[in-house]
Order: structure tokens, then sequence, then C-alpha cells
């Protein structure tokens, strides 16, 4: 009687009083289900609601998947999670939200959570030779928030920039997407030609450099172009952005201190993350502005996303605060330096004579110049098709092409799936080569 009066009340049977229970003709479920309505209309993009602005920001931006999984090889944008001290973080962090005032939990301030501004000012003084008190820092959603305010402040539509070409691309798109004409500048083994760049376009707005570790071919912008650059700003009212995404991360020699360092009028804006420093989802990090700009930031960031969040600005402050950040960042410099010479070891068995693998001077990933016929995107095609998450050089050049190499990440993996990487990455070039001269 149960099973008949749930069947009934469901809608699964219908009784006639004196005449039985009878299957219903229609399943409920399928009344309750949305109706199919067809295929998502494929509107033609003048309709499409997105504005032109938009439209034009968005072109070709590729969005980053999310890290489902430990980073397989050759993941180049993040560090060691493998080895963050989880348990030391959530130890700093419980403590500082039991022990956190009440105000923490009001409105903030947009440059961000004063002990970590001022805490952020002494490390990259010591750290990076950067000159600036802790009012001049404001604490950003990672460098790319960084970049955007950058652009927002210092860019009306149609100024035009120099960019590294290769460079960055999430810099590219931010640029562009605040109007810019960029300007595609040669990198040589020197960093940004400024020369080339002056006879491309002799007045531009801003130039966007990565001195320390230039993204992606890896050189260090020596100090004649750091002054030529600074030189050619000051003269001509411009201002320089200093990406150094990685900068802590450096093997050999004693690093140069950062461009902004050199800079007494106040026209480098300079570009800080704790994404490399610690892991990608903190999503903090940092800009000097010049003393004079800090108001056009702090109004900027008011109306943007006010500021980033206190509590998680106030971990951070601990944690660099008691000491921790040095010790992880030293760790992680010995450990990055130790799965480098693993990939490179591992390469010159496996790959010999396929690609020269640079040894990194600095930060988390090297080149992989190609010695095939086979372009590297089609090397990256096979590579990810075999489940490598490989990048090409060419696809960070807009005009200025290198010979064809892959970029490798080091820094996410451990030694062994690094040795698992490049017996993959063989198979990839192997099969390459031989349908190449099979082509032929
Ligand atoms: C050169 C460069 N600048 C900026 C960023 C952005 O860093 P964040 O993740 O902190 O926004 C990256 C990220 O890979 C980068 O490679």
């Amino acid at each position: 009687m149960a099973a008949f009066d749930q069947l009934r009340g469901e809608g699964y049977t219908w009784t006639q009083v004196g005449g039985g229970t009878y299957v219903a003709s229609g399943v409920p479920d399928r009344s309750m289900a949305v109706a199919q309505t067809g295929p998502i209309l494929d509107l033609p993009q003048s309709t499409c609601g997105v504005s032109k602005r938009a439209r034009r920001a968005i072109e070709g931006v590729r969005v980053l998947p999310a890290s489902h999984s430990l980073a397989k090889a050759f993941r180049t944008y993040e560090p060691a999670v493998d080895l963050f001290p989880v348990n030391l973080w959530a130890r700093v962090a419980g403590r500082v939200l039991r022990n956190a005032p009440r105000s923490l939990y009001g409105q903030g301030s947009p440059g961000g959570y004063q002990p970590l501004r001022k805490a952020i000012a002494e490390y990259v003084g010591s750290a990076r030779g950067v000159r600036c008190d802790a009012g001049q820092v404001i604490v950003t959603s990672g460098a790319q928030q960084g970049l955007d305010l950058v652009a927002r402040i210092l860019l009306d539509p149609g100024d035009t920039v120099w960019m590294e070409d290769p460079g960055y691309p999430g810099a590219s798109f931010t640029l562009r997407a605040a109007g810019a004409k960029l300007v595609h500048v040669p990198v040589d083994d020197e960093g940004l030609m400024v020369d080339s760049a002056r006879k491309l376009a002799p007045a531009p707005r801003l130039a966007y450099v990565t001195p320390s570790n230039q993204f992606p071919l890896g050189v260090t912008m020596s100090l004649d172009r750091r002054l030529a650059l600074l030189k050619w700003a000051v003269k001509s009212g411009a201002f320089i952005i200093e990406d150094e995404y990685d900068a802590e991360y450096r093997y050999f020699g004693r690093p140069m201190a950062a461009l902004q360092s050199l800079d007494r009028s106040g026209c480098v804006v300079y570009i800080g993350t704790f994404t490399k420093m610690l892991f990608n989802a903190l999503r903090l990090g940092f800009i000097v502005v010049p003393q004079r700009l800090v108001p056009a930031f702090e109004a900027t960031r008011s109306f943007v996303d006010r500021h980033p969040p206190t509590l998680d600005q106030a971990i951070l402050a601990e944690f660099i605060l008691e000491g921790h950040f040095g010790h992880h960042v030293r760790r992680m410099r010995q450990t990055y330096a130790e799965r480098a010479s693993v990939l490179r070891d591992a390469a010159a068995k496996r790959l010999n004579g396929l690609v020269d693998v640079v040894e990194p001077v600095a930060g988390m990933r090297t080149i992989a110049w190609l010695n095939t016929d086979a372009s590297d995107i089609a090397i990256v095609e096979r590579g990810r098709s075999l489940g490598l998450e490989l990048t090409a050089l060419s696809e960070f050049a807009v005009r200025n092409s290198h010979p064809p190499a892959l970029i490798l990440g080091f820094a996410a993996c451990n030694a062994s799936e690094l040795r698992r990487g490049v017996g993959v990455l063989a198979t990839a070039l192997e099969s390459k080569r031989t349908r190449g001269k099979n082509a032929s």
C-alpha cells in the first residue's frame, strides 16, 4: 500500500476509484525537466552584446586553465606547490584569524594592509634594492592587477607602448585593453633593444620590461641597456613598467638590483608578486609607485575592487615578519636549482642532439632550442597529445621571430616527473623527426 501511495503521489500511476490503478502515460521526471531548446544560437558578433571595446580587449586572450592536478612536465607558470609548507601556513593563518581585531573585518585601505605594505617595502629594499617607503607600496591581486592599474592610470587610448617581443602576453592584453598601441621591440641577449625601439617609435608613453629575467627568453638586461632606457624615459617624460615576477630565483652570480633602484626621477613603476614566490591561488602581489602617483593609484583602486582581502593580507604579513617567507624563498631557490639540473641532465641523456637546453641563470623555466626541422608549435601539439604541458617560444613572438624553441618549466615538477617528461618529449621529438623525413 505504501509503495502504491508513493507511486501515485509522485505521478507514476493514477487510480480510478473502483476501477483500479494504472501506469501514467507520461513519466513525471520528463515533465519536471527543462525542455530542450535546441542548440545555443550562434549570434553574429555585432549583436552578441559585448562592447566593441571589450571585443578588442579579449581578442586572442588565452584563459589559463585551472590547475586540477599537480603540475605535469613542463608547466611554466607555477612554483613548487608540492613543497609549500602547508602546515606552517595553516598555523600562522589560524593564529592570525583567532587574534585579529574586529577592525580587520571592516573596510580596508585601498593601498593595502599597512603592516604588509611595510613588510614589502623592507623586503624589496633589502632583496632588490628598490627605494620606497611603505606608502608607495600598493598591494594588488597579483602582478596582473598591478599591470591593469598601471594601464588604467598612465595610458590614454592611442598611446604608444614599447613592448618586449617576444614578451609576456598578460601584459600585452592588459595594455591593449587600455587602448594602447603596442610597438613590438626586439630583445637580444642584453634585453630590450632600446636603440631599435627609439627608431620604431621615438615618443612612446610607456615601456614594459622584465629586466631581471626576460619573459620568455630568460636574459638579464645589461646595465648599459638599463641606463639607456632610464635616460630615454627621463628625457621624454615616459614611464617604465618593471615587471619582476620571479627575480628572487637566481642561480649564478650576484643578482643585479632592480632597475627602479637606479631611478632618481620617479619614472619606474615596479611590479612584484607573491604568486610565484608562494603559490598562485594566493593572488597577492604589489606595485611600488612613484610618490606623486600614490593618490591616483589609491583612488582608482578604491573603485576597482577597493582592496585585497584584509585577513589574507594579515596572514601574509605575519608569514613574512616571522621570517618564514625568506626561509621558503631560500629553500625554493635551492630546490629549483636542483630541479633545473635534473632537467638538463635528463635532456643531455635522452634528447641529445635534438634540443639544446639552456642552463637557466634565473627563474622557473628555461629555453630548449630545437635542432629539428619541425616547427615548435608542431612539437608542442604532439607533446600535449602525449600529456605534456608544453609551450612554444613562437607563441610569445609577434613580429620578431627566433629559431624554434620550447619553454620548459622546471620549478613545479619533482625530479621523477621531470625525467618522465623528458622521456615523453624524446618520443614527441623523434616522431616529428621521423614524420618530417617521411614527408620529404
Ligand atoms: C612576466 C609575468 N608577469 C606577470 C605575471 C602575472 O603574475 P600573477 O600571477 O601574480 O598575476 C606572470 C605570470 O606568469 C608573468 O610571467
